[in-house]
């Protein structure tokens, strides 16, 4: 089957980059990118490249190179939709907020909303992928309402899963270590459909690295993947508190551990805690599947990842009020970072959102800076946990596109997100204009904790004990 015309629905953190480079690497295929979201759209065609939507190193290089050849970006889905043999649904699923399942099971309705256009719209055979993070058998689902709702069309639904991480998306769609299509390995119009998706692919990655199987395991894998590298950040979590308690320090144990090449050395960054849209929202999916087949011990040992990664941002905040003398009521604390890892501008599910709604809890004033994070976007964060008022948390809470204006004053720092740039601060500028004694809570153990009480500064960095400087440290630093 030859592809002239992708249309891919969502033009999200997954969506727009992915079909950047899918339109780079195949400059004869036309690749639209459709969005109900107008301001979006407006922003993936705004004319200084530097200001699409998405931040990710390298993306707008490759936008530059394919936008406007083969690359495009339009509100009108319909259209798109017609004109397409391939479509992607590449639309938000977040956990449900209401209902059977609630807080758990993946909330489809956008998923649905897309079929359903797609079977109202096509004239044609069409080949339907699915790209987001959906739980097992939504492809059979998705095959069940085109069938029973469209104009007679054949269509083939595969799953594509994605696999790139926010941050390194360019990087990791250049590169993949592999890349996986689910489809109908039964038919011949299945094995067709593949073959099709296989061939926009080979035009970058190694045949070997493309990985064909049947949907379900396609689907599964996705969840799976992201459910143990999940996994890997809360064991070495959980470490880090015994280490905090034992005077092990869990860099150490996680060098040493990593080194054996059967662990190897990835994901042990202890931290407080794991963000973003994925693993959170497939780990609940998992757990939610197992328990809809009556299998409890299996969710259970799934969900105590979650359990831990909660615990983890809890403990992270409490140990900032307990180490300021058991209140922060009023005190001025300075957050480091708001996006859930370092080179994204994406906040969902930061630890960064749940640090600071406990510390407004205990009254105290949460001052923010981010590189990347629009000052609309914590605000719109805040807001969405429901906790007080948009009133009270502008009030309480203020951005500074500074850094070094935002440790003013300020009684502690918190270091929610692991920004290069912070490694380059004057932190002797800093703690020259804090309020004494100054604290810093690195939640990312990012910072060199020696040089950082050499300064003056007392240190607690996730996974090691609290680092007070000497009384010599003291007197050396009020002689500088
Ligand atoms: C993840 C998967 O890596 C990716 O394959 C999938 O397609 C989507 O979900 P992403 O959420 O973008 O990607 O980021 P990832 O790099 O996996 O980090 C997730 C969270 O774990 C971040 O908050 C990160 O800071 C944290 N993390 C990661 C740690 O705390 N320690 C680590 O060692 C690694
Ligand atoms: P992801 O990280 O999965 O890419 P995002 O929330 O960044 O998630 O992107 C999903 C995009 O899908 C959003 O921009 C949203 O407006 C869009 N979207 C959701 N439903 C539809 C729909 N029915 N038609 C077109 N776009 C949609």
């Amino acid at each position: 089957m030859k592809i002239k015309n992708i249309c891919c629905i969502g033009a999200g953190y997954v969506g727009g980059p992915t079909m950047a480079i899918i339109a780079q690497k195949n400059p004869k295929i036309n690749v639209t990118v459709v969005d109900i979201n107008e301001k979006r759209i407006a922003a993936w065609n705004d004319e200084n490249v530097e200001n699409i939507p998405i931040y990710e190193p390298g993306l707008s290089e490759v936008v530059k190179e394919a936008r406007g050849r083969n690359l495009f970006f339009s509100t009108d889905v319909d259209a798109a939709i017609d004109k397409a043999e391939m479509i992607f649904i590449s639309v938000n699923t977040p956990t449900k907020t209401y209902g059977i399942g609630k807080g758990m099971a993946a909330d489809l309705k956008w998923i649905e909303l897309c079929a359903r256009q797609i079977a109202r719209v096509a004239k044609d055979d069409k080949i339907v992928i699915e790209k987001s993070t959906l739980p097992v058998r939504t492809a059979a689902a998705l095959k069940d309402i085109l069938d029973n709702t469209g104009n007679g069309v054949k269509y083939q639904i595969l799953s594509n899963p994605e696999f790139l991480a926010e941050g390194t998306a360019v990087e990791d769609l250049q590169a993949p270590d592999r890349v996986l299509i689910g489809g109908d390995i039964d038919t011949e119009e299945g094995k067709a459909a593949m073959q099709a998706l296989v061939n926009i692919y080979a035009k970058w990655v190694p045949q070997e690295s493309i990985l064909t199987t049947n949907v379900w395991s396609s689907e599964l894998s996705k969840l799976t993947a992201n459910a143990f590298l999940a996994q890997r950040v809360s064991s070495i979590n959980a470490l880090s508190e015994l280490c905090e308690h034992t005077g092990a320090d869990v860099n150490e144990v996680a060098r040493a551990i990593g080194m054996d090449s059967r662990i190897g050395p990835k994901f042990l960054k202890s931290s407080v805690g794991f963000g973003g849209s994925c693993f959170q929202k497939d780990i609940l999916n998992l757990v939610y599947i197992a328990k809809s087949f009556g299998l409890n011990e299996v969710a259970d040992y799934w969900e105590q990842v979650i359990i831990m990664n909660d615990h983890q941002k809890r403990r992270f905040a409490e140990n900032i009020v307990k180490t300021l003398y058991n209140t922060v009521s009023g005190k001025k604390i300075a957050f480091l970072g708001w996006a859930f890892k370092k080179d994204t501008n994406d906040t969902r599910e930061s630890a960064a959102i749940y640090v600071a709604d406990y510390l407004l809890n205990e009254q105290a004033e949460v001052v923010v800076y981010d590189p990347k994070v629009t000052e609309e976007q914590i605000y719109a964060d805040l807001d969405y946990l429901g906790t007080r008022s948009e009133e009270e948390n502008r009030k309480l809470v203020t951005v500074i596109k500074d850094p070094y204006e935002v440790c003013q004053d300020s009684h502690a720092i918190a270091v929610l997100t692991e920004w290069d740039e912070f490694k380059d601060y004057d932190w002797k500028k800093i703690y020259d204009c804090m309020l004494k004694p100054a604290f810093v809570f690195d939640g990312r153990n990012l910072l060199d904790t020696r040089e950082l009480t050499k300064t003056g500064f007392t240190v607690s960095s996730i996974g090691s004990p609290l680092v007070r400087k000497t009384k010599e440290e003291r007197k050396s630093a009020q002689v500088s």
